[in-house]
């Protein structure tokens, strides 16, 4: 993805149409999750309620074809209201981390913890500093294999809700082919294993079951990564996950949700009825 300047002169990410729809969902969910959570929170049922986005990018995200500007992750879930107690933030790029910096206002720098860094080391250390009476609410914005199963499966052992966008089409549909043929370690940490080597999809490239198409394939990957992190310890999942496309309606991501708590996925079905256009339900 190409980086621009933006008009406050800081480094912005540029995006599409699909940016803008999966951060929707972020900002729809982040909301309707406080101001559900709040309450309970004033209650004393958690002590605190944090957000995790160890992916963050530099803040602000600008249309490609439009040059509009739109808040990136990190900024949406900073003014969320009621307001999340503590946010951790990282990115393993630096540049990013100075933009992110210079536009975290003044006021919200003490409920911000701001790292450079790999996510996959990061998360111990930020699962470390939160308590069993938090609740969290994680979004996960790779751009390819970066985030190992690995650590998915960390936050599926905490209280925390688990917004991912896996890397179906900008991934999975380029790679898996190949690690076939030539197992890339990348890919075997992005799935946890080499378990995807058994799903049907792989054993008809293989010759040994019946033909499949381009969707079914992508599918079947996305029903066994979910299947894979129920047994992690997600135990609350979307069925009918939404699919990104891109302009050309080629298939980039799909936008995984997880929970511990049947409640959160009432939300984010409700999320999911009003949602942007332009995505479709596959599975
Ligand atoms: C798709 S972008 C995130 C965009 C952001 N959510 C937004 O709304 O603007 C992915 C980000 O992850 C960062 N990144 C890539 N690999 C990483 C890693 N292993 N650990 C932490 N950050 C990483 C990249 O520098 C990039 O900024």
């Amino acid at each position: 993805m190409k980086k621009k300047r933006a008009a406050d002169g800081l480094l912005a990410r540029t995006g599409g149409i699909w940016t803008r729809e999966k951060l929707t969902y972020l900002e729809k969910y982040s909301s309707a999750f406080m101001k559900a959570m709040g309450p309970k929170r004033a209650q004393g049922r958690w002590e605190r309620l944090v957000y995790i986005d160890l992916l963050a990018g530099p803040g602000l995200d600008i249309d490609a074809e439009t040059n509009g500007e739109f808040n990136g992750s990190p900024l949406i879930a900073l003014a969320v209201r009621p307001k999340f107690d503590h946010l951790y933030l990282a990115d393993k790029d630096s540049k990013n981390i100075s933009a992110l910096k210079a536009r975290i206002p003044a006021e919200d720098e003490n409920r911000v913890t701001l790292m450079r860094g790999d996510c996959n080391v990061l998360v111990t250390e930020v699962l470390k500093q939160i308590s069993t009476h938090t609740l969290g609410l994680a979004f996960v914005d790779p751009q390819g294999f970066e985030v190992h199963f690995d650590t998915l499966a960390k936050f599926a052992k905490r209280r925390i809700d688990l917004l991912y966008l896996f890397p179906s089409g900008i991934g999975v549909r380029r790679n898996w082919r190949q690690s076939i043929e030539s197992p890339q370690s990348k890919f075997e940490k992005f799935w946890g294993g080499p378990d995807w080597r058994e799903l049907p999809v792989v054993k008809q490239a293989t010759g040994v079951t019946e033909n499949l198409t381009s969707d079914k394939i992508l599918n079947s990957f996305v029903v066994a990564f979910r299947k894979k992190l129920e047994r992690a310890g997600f135990e609350v999942q979307d069925e009918a996950v939404p699919l990104f496309t891109n302009m050309n309606n080629a298939q980039m991501y799909h936008l995984l949700y997880f929970s511990h708590d049947r409640a959160g996925l009432k939300i984010w079905n409700g999320i999911k009825r009003i949602g942007p256009g332009g995505q479709r339900t596959l599975l």
